[in-house]
């Protein structure tokens, strides 16, 4: 199944709820929630607080990128705050193995991140660990970038790699994606779309609908 995970780090703060509305209203079954910490990248946005009013006014499955150093130290609060799902990157931490089965111990689904430049070889020792593979198509740490177009080749290698171990979990990708984009990420393999700045601007609602047409 082909999801859109739209990125609320491009909606409008002060109308967060209300934007959040215009996707839940398309139908759209999960939402991007990016925590950034000013030291794995050099951006700070929002943590457990906002999480946790998001949680409460929606059923949507959130999806939270963790983009934080050492992860372990977080995922227990982010897993009370209502994630669904804890995806952390695997450059951010040496505690990799111990850091899936914690999240997993919180009853919580477990994501996997790589950056661009990291080899995707290095996922292979966690491929049937997890629940997710998320491949960053931009440089973690703002939203609204160019995709990296050699990131796409890596979305490929990944869905060879779980197509080889016979793993059918989720192929994310993340930064860049757009309308005239979409459809070379998921011929590559995705089947996880998260999208920012192309949903959270001028209508929402009709943003949504013309990525829903693509997947
Ligand atoms: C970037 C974040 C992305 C970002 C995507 O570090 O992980 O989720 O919000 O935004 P766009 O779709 O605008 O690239
Ligand atoms: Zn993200």
């Amino acid at each position: 199944m082909n999801i859109l995970s739209p990125s609320i780090l491009s909606a409008d703060f002060w109308h967060l709820g209300e934007d959040i509305c215009c996707v839940e209203q398309e139908k759209v079954p999960w939402l991007h929630v990016d925590v950034m910490d000013g030291i794995f990248v050099p951006s700070i946005s929002f943590g457990m607080p906002v999480l946790k009013c998001v949680r409460k006014q929606t059923d949507l499955f959130l999806d939270v990128h963790l983009m934080i150093d050492r992860p372990e130290r977080y995922v227990k609060e982010f897993a009370d705050s209502g994630a669904d799902l804890i995806n952390f990157h695997i450059e951010a931490t040496d505690q990799v193995k111990e850091t899936i089965a914690a999240i997993r111990a919180l009853g919580k689904k477990v994501g996997i991140t790589i950056k661009p430049k990291t080899p995707v070889e290095e996922l292979a020792p966690y491929l049937d660990l997890v629940d997710l593979v998320l491949v960053m198509t931009v440089e973690p740490g703002f939203g609204g970038q160019k995709l990296i177009p050699e990131c796409i080749d890596k979305v490929r290698e990944v869905r060879r790699m779980l197509d080889e171990r016979g793993l059918d979990i989720d192929l994310e990708v993340d930064g860049g994606i757009n309308i005239d984009n979409v459809q070379v990420a998921l011929e590559a393999g995705a089947n996880v779309i998260v999208a920012g700045s192309a949903v959270f601007k001028d209508d929402i609602g009709a943003n949504v609908r013309a990525f829903l047409e693509k997947l």
